[in-house]
C-alpha cells in the first residue's frame, strides 16, 4: 500500500484550544442538514421506525445507503484481512458471557458522566456540556471534578435555561438483557458495546487453528450496542453501530513500532476512501484521557462542518496485556504464547486499530457533498448537487441510459448494461425514466462516477457518449471499450 501525504495536525494537549478555529476553515458546501435531507430524498438513510413517527436516534439504512456500507466493509476485509498474510477473520455473536464483561472491565468503567436537570428533567453529558459551554476537553475526570467545574461555572440547562442541574453522576452505557424465558430468573447479559472483546475470548481457538506466529492481528466487522446519553448528529453518535476492528498481537517491545506502523496503515485507508486531507487529523490522547485498558492513543479527527467541528472517527490504542491478562484470570485459561525461537511463554500485547463504519459512512458523504451554480437550459439560475465520491465506494460505479425510450436505444442500452454486469462485476444503474439532464442530475446526487449514454449515433458509429460526474465533461468511447475503461478508472 503506497505511503500516503495525509496531514497529522498533532494536538498534544486536550486543554488547548484547537489549532485552526472553524471560522478559518474554508467554505463548505456541505451541512449536515443538508446531507441528512439528500440521504432520505435518494435513499441513503431513514429515520428508523418511520411510518410510527420514528424512534428517537434510530436509522436504518435505505438501497444506495447499503451499498455505500458494503463498499467500505468491503474495502476495508480486502485491505486489512486479505491482502494481508499476517491477518485473519472472526465474526462472532453479540451476546457473550456476562463474566467476559466483568473481565474487560466494563461493568465497572464503561461509564459515561452525565447531570440531570431538576426543573425539565432532560438529560445531559457532564463533559459534552463543559466542553461545548466552556471550551475545555476534560475526558477521564472523575464525577466529582466535573461537578465542581459546573459548579463554579453555574451553567444553566441548555434547554429550559434554569440553573437546576445535578451533580455529575456515572451512567453504565451497556445494554442488559436477560437470557431464558422467565425474566426474574433468567443470566443477565449484554449486548456488546465493543467487538474486540470477542477476538480476545477467542485467542486461544484462534492460536490453535490459525497456525499464525506473532505478530499477528485478527479482525472483525459487527454491530456493537451503547445506550449513549446523548446519541445525535445523524448517524455520528448510535445506539447501535457498527465497528471494524482489529486486534493485533505482538511481542510486548514490539508495541511501540506497531502502532507507528498501524498509524501508517490508518491514514493510507483515509486516502484510499477519499477523505480530504485538510479534513483528517491525528490528536494525542493526554494520559488522564487514556481508556483503563490502554498505554497510549491516538484519535483521528475529522473536520464535522458547522458547530461540530472536530470529532473522533477512529481511534488506536495500545491495550498492552490487559485484555489477555484479565481474560486468563477470569477465565482460568491459560493464554500465553509460545514463542518457538526463544523458547519462552508470555502473554502478547495488544495494538487495537478501531474504525466505526456509520461514522465513515457520514465523512465520506460529508466530504462529497458539493453545490455548483449553473443556469438551465432557460437561461436560470439553478444549482447543480453531487457526491464526489470516490468510485471505490459509490454505490453505482456507473449508469446506463438511453437518450429515448426507444426500442432501438434500450435494445442497446441494455446489452450495454448486462456486459458490464457480466465483465465488471461492478453495481450499475440502468435509467430509461424522464428526461437526460434530470437522470443526470439524479446519478450526480447519488454518487455514481459515470453515465454512458446511448443516443442515435451509437446505432451508426457503436460508441457511446461518457460524461464524468465530477466534470460534466463528454467524449465518445466504442460501445466495446467501455467494460475496460469502467475497471480502469475502478483499479
Ligand atoms: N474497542 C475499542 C473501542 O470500541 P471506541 O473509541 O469506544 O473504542 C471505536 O469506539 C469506534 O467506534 C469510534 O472511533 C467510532 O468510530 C465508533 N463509535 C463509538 N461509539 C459510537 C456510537 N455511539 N455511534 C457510532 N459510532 C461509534
Amino acid at each position: 500500500m503506497p505511503e500516503t501525504e495525509i496531514k497529522t495536525e498533532t494536538v498534544q494537549s486536550p486543554d488547548a484550544p484547537p489549532t485552526a478555529p472553524p471560522s478559518a476553515a474554508p467554505t463548505r458546501a456541505a451541512s449536515m442538514e443538508k446531507v441528512v435531507a439528500l440521504c432520505k430524498r435518494r435513499g441513503f438513510v431513514f429515520p428508523g421506525s418511520d411510518i410510527y413517527g420514528g424512534l428517537a436516534n434510530t436509522w436504518d439504512y435505505g438501497p444506495l445507503g447499503v451499498e455505500l456500507k458494503n463498499n467500505v466493509k468491503q474495502l476495508w476485509w480486502r485491505t486489512f484481512v486479505q491482502r494481508r498474510r499476517d491477518m485473519v477473520g472472526l465474526d462472532a455473536g453479540i451476546l457473550m458471557h456476562p463474566r467476559v464483561w466483568e473481565a474487560s472491565g466494563h461493568v465497572v468503567n464503561f461509564n459515561d458522566p452525565l447531570v440531570d436537570c431538576r426543573t425539565c428533567k432532560s438529560r445531559f453529558r457532564a463533559d459534552h456540556l463543559i466542553e461545548e459551554k466552556l471550551g475545555r476537553h476534560v475526558d477521564g475526570k472523575s464525577p466529582e471534578e466535573l461537578t465542581a467545574i459546573l459548579a463554579e461555572a453555574n451553567l444553566p440547562c441548555p434547554n429550559c435555561g434554569n440553573r437546576t442541574l445535578t451533580d455529575a453522576r456515572q451512567f453504565n452505557m451497556m445494554f442488559r438483557t436477560t437470557l431464558g424465558p422467565v425474566e426474574e430468573t433468567g443470566t443477565v447479559t449484554y449486548l456488546r458495546p465493543e467487538t474486540a472483546q470477542a477476538i480476545f475470548v477467542q485467542f486461544k481457538n484462534i492460536m490453535a487453528t490459525s497456525r499464525q506466529k506473532l505478530p499477528f492481528g485478527v479482525a472483525q466487522i459487527g454491530k456493537a450496542f451503547r445506550n449513549e446519553i446523548t446519541p445525535g448528529n445523524f448517524i455520528f453518535r448510535l445506539l447501535e453501530f457498527e465497528q471494524m476492528e482489529i486486534e493485533y498481537f505482538v511481542r510486548p517491545e514490539e508495541g511501540a513500532a506497531a502502532f507507528d506502523a498501524w498509524l501508517a496503515s490508518m491514514r493510507a485507508w483515509l486516502a484510499l476512501i477519499g477523505l480530504r486531507e485538510e479534513h483528517c487529523r491525528v490528536r494525542e490522547h493526554d494520559p488522564e484521557e487514556l481508556s483503563h485498558y490502554s498505554s497510549r492513543t491516538v484519535d483521528i479527527e475529522y473536520r464535522f462542518p458547522g458547530p461540530m467541528g472536530w470529532k473522533e472517527l477512529y481511534g488506536l490504542a495500545n491495550r498492552t496485556d490487559f485484555d489477555l491478562a484479565r481474560h486468563q484470570e477470569y477465565s482460568g485459561e491459560d493464554l500465553t504464547y509460545f514463542d518457538q525461537p526463544t523458547g519462552q511463554r508470555f502473554l502478547p500485547h495488544v495494538i487495537e486499530p478501531t474504525f466505526g463504519v456509520d461514522r465513515t459512512v457520514l465523512t465520506l458523504l460529508l466530504d462529497a457533498y458539493d453545490e455548483e451554480q449553473t443556469v438551465d437550459v432557460n437561461g436560470k439560475a439553478d444549482t447543480r448537487v453531487l457526491l464526489r465520491l470516490h468510485p471505490r465506494v459509490a454505490p453505482y460505479k456507473a449508469a446506463v441510459l438511453p437518450l429515448m425510450r426507444k426500442p432501438e436505444l434500450t435494445e442497446v442500452a441494455r446489452d450495454l448494461f448486462a456486459r458490464l454486469e457480466d465483465e465488471t462485476g461492478v453495481l450499475v444503474d440502468y435509467d430509461e425514466t424522464g428526461n437526460i439532464g434530470k437522470r443526470y442530475r439524479r446519478q450526480d446526487e447519488v454518487g455514481t462516477p459515470f453515465c454512458f449514454t446511448v443516443d442515435y449515433e451509437t446505432l451508426e458509429d457503436r460508441a457511446v457518449t461518457v460524461r464524468d460526474r465530477d466534470t460534466t465533461e463528454q467524449h465518445r468511447l466504442a460501445l466495446d471499450e467501455v467494460p475496460a475503461f469502467l475497471r480502469g478508472r475502478l483499479a
